[in-house]
């Protein structure tokens, strides 16, 4: 089949990289120039394991190719997916103009029969807006051409979005259109193996479904955390308490590890999004203000447990930073913990020593060049002469260090860690002052 996608961000590259892979001839759209010439070499504006390969595999096999000409995009394909992004808006709402620009593009340059996918995370109704939109610009223009629409949402996660895509749990489908949803079915083939993925349904549930399942993801996340301060208020271990409650195959293991908060492109996103959608309905979505605000507060927790430590002076004070990402396996920084960390100690005055395996370009663009910053290129070297050591990302690089080397090189051997890496037992035993997340020994009562 003959696919566009336009928006080469995570979502829209990915997928055109794993359609390509199958047989498809794939034409990825994007208005940067820059980035699609880099494109063009296989470099990928982000970290994403695989992903470089893969789309190099679909150029040599001449499948896949880039563009910035969007008369030519919209002309190739009778499927047009829109990728792009739907940033937040300051009052929480998601941004829709990039997702409207592309609806406007496609109906000034159709001629034939076009299906719009709608792939970005979307307010519910986005889709019916979209296929509002693109026929009255028709009917203004006089034009009469079908035109059909199609929600499905991607569940990829940034780290394994390879992965994800080439063996998604869901394909959720939502149109109005029997010939769509065949259509799509025979696109996905390749993808829906070994037992039945494909979940269609009406374009607002499938846009609904994506929504809901990262609000119940962060909401795992925020309870867990929330379970992890009451833990360390009544003297209790969260780690055994997780393992506990993990065992219940009701509740399950995944997304309970308690940390400094969960970043990234999607969760704070599209919690708020989903919050403000329900409030335009005149619902009051208490569950998702609180989950919102749990996090706010536990991504302040650790600048806020330097502080409890050494005072809110801490011009005399610098603090070495252990992992920038949102997450292990990408440079995302998007909503990091990581940020808070850094702007709560520069607001004490203190200074930094950050690491990251992957992250420290996207650090060195959004702070550049400063007196208080000091990127390094190892972790070891963050460590020299400072007073402690936080940890904002579970990289495998941070889980088994030398501890002997950690305690030589910090002025005092202090740890503030985000991810409970290690055994509170084992740092008392080693002499490290050592704060996990939800573990005994709480500075918060002193802050
Ligand atoms: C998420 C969803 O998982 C994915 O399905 C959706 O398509 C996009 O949003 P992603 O943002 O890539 O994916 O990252 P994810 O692995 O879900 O982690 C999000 C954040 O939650 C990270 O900051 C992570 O550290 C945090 N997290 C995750 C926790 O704090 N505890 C957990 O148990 C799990």
């Amino acid at each position: 089949m003959n696919i566009t996608i336009f928006g080469s961000g995570y979502v829209g590259l990915v997928q055109a990289a794993i359609f390509a892979d199958v047989g498809h001839r794939v034409i990825c759209m994007d208005v940067d120039a820059d980035r699609v010439e880099r494109l063009r070499d296989a470099e990928v504006p982000f970290f994403e394991p695989g992903l470089s390969a893969l789309i190099q595999s679909g150029m040599d096999n001449q499948l896949l190719s880039f563009t910035t000409d969007t008369k030519a995009a919209v002309q190739a394909s009778d499927y047009l997916f829109i990728c792009v992004g739907t940033p937040s808006k300051s009052d929480g709402s998601a941004d829709l103009t990039y997702v409207m620009q592309v609806a406007s593009s496609i109906a000034r340059y159709m001629t034939s029969r076009k299906v719009v996918v709608t792939k970005s995370t979307v307010p519910v109704g986005t889709t019916d807006q979209v296929l509002a939109h693109i026929k009255q610009a028709l009917h203004d223009q006089g034009r009469d051409i079908p035109i059909e629409t199609a929600s499905n949402p991607e569940f990829l996660k940034e780290g394994s979005a390879v992965k994800d895509c080439q063996s998604p749990d869901r394909i959720v489908i939502g149109t109005r259109s029997p010939k769509v949803l065949e259509e799509m079915r025979r696109m996905y083939r390749a993808f829906n193996r070994n037992h039945e993925k494909i979940m269609p349904m009406d374009p607002p549930s499938a846009e609904m479904t994506k929504y809901a399942s990262n609000a119940m993801l962060a909401t795992k996340i925020s309870f867990m955390n929330e379970m992890a301060n009451i833990a360390e208020a009544v003297g209790a271990d969260i780690e055994d308490v997780r393992r506990g409650m993990g065992a219940d195959p009701r509740i399950g293991y995944q997304f309970i590890y308690p940390g400094c908060g969960y970043g990234g492109s999607c969760f704070p996103k599209d919690v708020r999004a989903l919050k403000f959608l329900a409030g335009q309905f005149g619902h009051r979505a208490e569950i998702l203000t609180a989950v919102h605000d749990t996090n706010q507060r536990q991504k302040n927790k650790l600048a806020e447990r330097v502080m409890a430590r050494f005072g809110s002076d801490l011009s005399q004070r610098t603090i070495a930073v252990w992992g920038l990402s949102f997450k292990p396996n990408t440079d995302d920084m998007r909503e990091a913990p990581s940020r808070y960390v850094l702007e709560g100690i520069w607001s004490y005055g203190g200074k930094v020593r950050a690491y990251d395996p992957q992250a420290m370009a996207a650090c060195r663009e959004i702070y550049g060049e400063r007196g208080d910053l000091v990127l390094t290129e190892h972790k070891e070297e963050a460590l020299e002469g400072a007073d402690a050591l936080v940890i904002c990302t579970e990289w495998k690089a941070f889980w088994s260090p030398d501890f002997e080397q950690v305690k030589s090189a910090l002025k005092q051997p202090v740890i503030f860690d985000g991810r409970n890496l290690y055994n509170p037992a084992h740092m008392e035993e080693l002499g490290i002052e050592y704060y996990g997340i939800g573990r005994g020994l709480s500075l918060d009562a002193a802050a």
